[in-house]
This record gives structure tokens, sequence and C-alpha cells, in this order.
């Protein structure tokens, strides 16, 4: 989503410039060209050689040098951006771009930007919250910048307390939320997920659960989120960290997974229910941890879940409904059967006894079978192209 942006980094005068020089590689990673314009307060902290090094170009510091690629800097460098990202933002560049005030480099680019503007504030927690600081990022804010919130932790100043810079990954991640938020061809929809197996429990300490690890579901998740959609995941216990800027509601139980999906299901435009959802539990669930008393066999009494795939059919107003089936025989005759029976708009079926495809594995091979008979097979490819192929087609059927 980064590659071939061009980003302007102003660099202000702050003990957090070192994270700055992060992010300039991490920016130049992801694909994206750097130029960065420093203050002379940050060129105290960390020379400009350090970020010419890491960012490939030319540092800019003072508005009377002569640099051979541009000739009026200021104006050169805010045309050249498709970003102007800020990072660390001190509380004085945050008030001189509030007040338009431009007397040194930076802040003259910050004036005649035409790209976004990114400001990203870092400082002790009583200059950030001072009513000033406050009401400077208020303003910003209603010129059309954009403010990454800063973080809490230990400050340099010795306190603990908001005003961390954010990490560089976090930073990349905020980028790439808001370019998917204006531009990605899912802004403006709500997709409800779900992912990763339930567990139903014995006792205390064992469940009935199945081999699902979350991936798929997690899968769909970043790429709706990476595509600008609203994302809410509900997700049984998974060992995956979920992806940035999506709403996560943990759950345990097919019960519970329930209530957390009717509970989003109302303001939801979409639903993938990726996740492998325990049909039956305990009928008794032991309060202490079940001994093994005697040699005699123990029997458990399993009684039905709700199928909270069904239930969605049956509530099914605006939604578009997407239900997977996993089998190991039949795939396409029982896949079919669920469409129906279950009211749904798409079915992804996996054959999880092929290699590579179904559980804990991070490919899958798919087909999306449709209510009148089409079926599209995929070939194996991993859990995030299934995801991406999948909500092209969720995107082309609900745009018919
Ligand atoms: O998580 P991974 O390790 O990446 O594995 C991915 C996966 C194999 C779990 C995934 O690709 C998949 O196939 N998920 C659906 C598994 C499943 O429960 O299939 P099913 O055929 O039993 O159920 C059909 C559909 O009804 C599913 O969308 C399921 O979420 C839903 N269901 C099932 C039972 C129930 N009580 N309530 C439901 O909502």
């Amino acid at each position: 989503m980064l590659k071939g942006k061009k980003i302007v980094l102003g660099v202000t005068g702050g003990i957090a410039v070192y994270k700055a020089a992060d992010l300039v590689s991490k920016l130049r990673k992801e694909g994206a060209q750097v130029r960065v314009v420093m203050t002379e307060a940050a060129a105290e902290f960390v020379t400009p050689l350090t970020f010419k090094e890491i960012s490939g170009n030319a540092v800019a510091v003072n508005m009377w040098e002569k640099h051979r690629e541009f000739n009026v800097e200021h104006i050169s460098l805010a045309e050249w951006a498709d970003y102007l990202v800020i990072a660390p933002a001190t509380a004085n560049i945050l008030a001189k771009a509030a007040a338009g005030i431009a007397d040194d480099l930076l802040s003259t680019v910050i004036l005649a930007a035409r790209s976004p503007i990114v400001f990203c504030p870092a400082m002790n927690s009583q200059m950030y919250v001072n009513p000033a600081t406050q009401s400077n990022l208020k303003k910003l804010q209603e010129y059309g910048c954009v403010i990454m919130p800063p973080a809490s932790g230990f400050l340099a100043c010795g306190t603990t307390g908001v005003g961390r810079l954010p990490e560089p990954a976090e930073i990349i991640s905020f980028l790439r939320r808001h370019i998917a938020l204006k531009t990605g061809d899912l802004t403006g929809l709500k997709i409800l997920i779900t992912a990763a197996g339930t567990r139903e429990p014995l006792d205390p300490v064992r469940f009935v659960g199945n081999r699902s690890s979350g991936k798929m579901g997690y899968a769909v998740a970043q790429a709706a989120a990476e595509r600008g959609a609203e994302v809410v995941l509900v997700s049984g216990p998974s060992a995956l960290q979920p992806p940035p800027y999506v709403k996560v509601v943990n759950v345990e139980t097919t019960r519970e997974m329930m209530e957390a999906v009717l509970t989003e299901y109302a303001a939801a435009d979409v639903v993938v229910k990726a996740a492998a959802v325990a049909d039956y539990c305990p009928r008794e669930v032991a309060d202490q941890k079940i001994k093994k008393s005697t040699d005699e066999p123990l029997t458990v009494v399993l009684e039905k879940n709700p199928d909270i795939l069904k239930r969605l059919g049956e509530l099914k107003k605006h939604q578009f409904l997407v239900g997977f089936a996993a089998e190991t025989q039949n795939l396409l005759a029982n896949a079919a059967e669920k469409i129906q029976k279950k009211n749904l708009d798409m079915i992804v079926a996996n054959d999880v006894t092929l290699a590579g495809a179904g559980f804990n594995c991070d490919t899958n091979v798919v087909r999306f079978l449709f209510p009148d008979g089409t079926a599209r097979s995929l070939e194996k490819m991993t859990k995030f192209e299934v995801a991406n192929r999948l909500l092209d087609e969720v995107k082309a059927a609900i745009n018919k």
C-alpha cells in the first residue's frame, strides 16, 4: 500500500528522533520513497547524515542551503510529497502549524503542502495535555490534518504517561489504515468475521475443541481492514496476533460466539463465518477436575449447540452472508446443501483432507459456491490470497 508512495518525513527535536530513523528504514522496506526534512533542534539529537544514509536522499534542514534537486526547496518538497508525515511532532511544531507560522524549512513545507499531513505528537505528558497543545491539535484536525494519538508509557523525562511516539511499525500501520480508508474498495462496509474454533468445557481444565488455528478468519479480517472496511472479528481462542485496526471480540464457547455475533449483526453489511464452531457441547460441566476413579470408560453426553449461521440466515435482512464448509467427503453436495439450509449468499467449500488445505496451515484450496449453482475453483494459494479473492467476489456481488 505504501509502495511507490512519496513521503516527506518531517523530524522535529525530541528524544524520539531515534525512532524516526527506524521509521525511514521501515517505510523504505515497504517500497516508499522518503525525503527527510529536519528542524535544527532535531539535528542536535541525530545528525542529518544518519537520515541521509537511511533514506538514500539528501536531508534538508536549512532554508538557505543549496540543493541540487530542488530550486525552491520548500515548495518543491511540498509538491513532491504524496504524504507529509511529521514524526516526532513536538508541541512547538504543532503550535506553529496551527498558527500558520512558517519560519524555518519544515514549517514552510507544512504550510505549502497540498498532500495529506499526518502529525505524530511526542512530548512530555503535561505538555501534551496542556490546553494550548490540545487546542492546536483540534485546530489542525479542523484544517484536515491527521493526528496519530501518542502512546503511553515511560517518558524520557522520567515520568510515565501519555506522550510517547508510537513504535515505527505502529506508525506504518496507521498510515496504511489511513490510505485504506481513503482509497480502499471496501471503505464504508462493515464486515463481521468469525475465526478459530470454539471450545466447550468438560471441567475446569478440559474442553471439547477442534483444530482451527484462526489463520483463515484472521486473513479475511486483515484483507478486509487493508481494503478499508470496518472489521469486527469474533474469535475463538487463537495464538495469532489480531490484525491492526480491527475490533476484536474474544469468545470461547459456541453460545458466547452466538451472542457476540448477534450483537454485531444488525449493523453488519457482510458476514464471513470462517470459524470452526463446535456443533455439540457436554451436557454436564463438572465443577472440579474429573478424576480417573475407576477403570470403566467415561461417558460424556453431548447435546446440540445452536447453529449460529443458520440463525443469521433466518434473521437476514440486508446482510451478505458467507459461510465456510470444512468437508472430508462429498464436498460440493454438502456445501450446496448448507447454502440452502442456512440461507447463504455464498459458501467457501474446503476439502480439509487435501494437502495444504484446511486447518492450521498457511494455504488453502477452496471453491466458491453460489445459490444459483455457479461455482469457482481456486488453485492452492495462501489464506491471505484466498481472503482477497473471497472479498473480490463479495464486492462484485453486492455491487450488482
Ligand atoms: O482456522 P484455520 O486453522 O485457518 O482453518 C480454517 C478452517 C478450516 C476452519 C476454515 O477454512 C473453515 O472451513 N471453517 C468452517 C469450519 C466449519 O465449522 O465448517 P462446518 O461445515 O461445520 O460449518 C458450516 C458453516 O456453519 C461455517 O461457516 C460455520 O462457521 C457455521 N456454523 C457451524 C456450526 C454451528 N453450530 N454454527 C455455525 O455458525
